[in-house]
């Protein structure tokens, strides 16, 4: 039995139906449901905003895992804890005062993650890992799907695992970006707890969502 989770990114999925999309990702055994937040100005693209989060609050209980690359973070926090985000993950690069974004998060009773770009160190969630629920670790750089996974970030991973386990911290480390039903077997290795995967769960096996869960977390 796997413990390892499986949180799809619906930037793969399709854009025209996401409550269906997400009901679908339920029947296929998602633990988590990873929404990825751009504004174009963090990250060169723009996807949705906390109004089309809302509305996908109905369609599943699962929680919403939901990736912030977006700056200035502070002032959207709030909009997205009332969406119904479940998980609000922010980049330190986003924030003056990372202790103080994190704070806020957890104000609203969200669990707070902080994400970690490919080029930024992992000295960077360190002094906060105490505070957090979930260390996100981009292994491609942030704005797409279907990039190539960047096996160097798993160095990140390894010595994430060994700091809170030394630690004996609540932290769940989540890896996201390029995932693929190979690299999750050394994702997994190298000690990650949760799997973001958008491509390789929306279109491999002729998208068969259950059957990529399934592998993803198994294999
Ligand atoms: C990229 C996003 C990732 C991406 C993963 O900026 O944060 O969640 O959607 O998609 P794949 O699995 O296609 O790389
Ligand atoms: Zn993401």
């Amino acid at each position: 039995m796997s413990n390892t989770k499986i949180s799809p990114s619906i930037l793969s999925a399709d854009f025209s139906k996401l409550g269906e999309e997400i009901q679908n990702l339920e029947k296929a055994k998602a633990d988590l449901i990873h929404i990825d937040v751009m504004d174009g100005h963090f990250v060169p693209n723009i996807t949705i905003g906390p109004e089309v989060i809302s509305k996908l609050r109905k369609y599943t209980k699962i929680p919403f895992d939901v990736h912030l690359m977006i700056s200035p973070v502070d002032n959207f926090i709030k909009n997205f804890a009332e969406a119904g985000a479940d998980i609000i993950t922010i980049h330190p690069e986003a924030t003056e005062d990372l202790k103080n974004s994190i704070n806020q998060i957890k104000s609203f009773n969200k669990k707070a993650g902080v994400s970690l770009n490919p080029g930024t160190p992992v000295d960077k969630v360190l002094p906060v890992l105490n505070l957090i629920d979930l260390v996100l670790i981009m292994s491609v750089e942030p704005g797409f799907g279907g990039q190539k996974f960047m096996s160097t970030t798993l160095e990140k991973v390894k010595i994430l695992r060994k700091e809170i386990d030394s630690k004996k911290l609540k932290v769940q480390i989540e890896i996201d970006g390029g995932i693929n039903f190979e690299n999750s077997k050394l994702a997994k290795a190298a000690g990650v707890d949760i799997l973001v995967s958008g491509t390789t769960i929306f279109k491999e096996n002729g998208g068969d969502l259950k059957k990529n869960i399934q592998l993803l977390k198994t294999g």
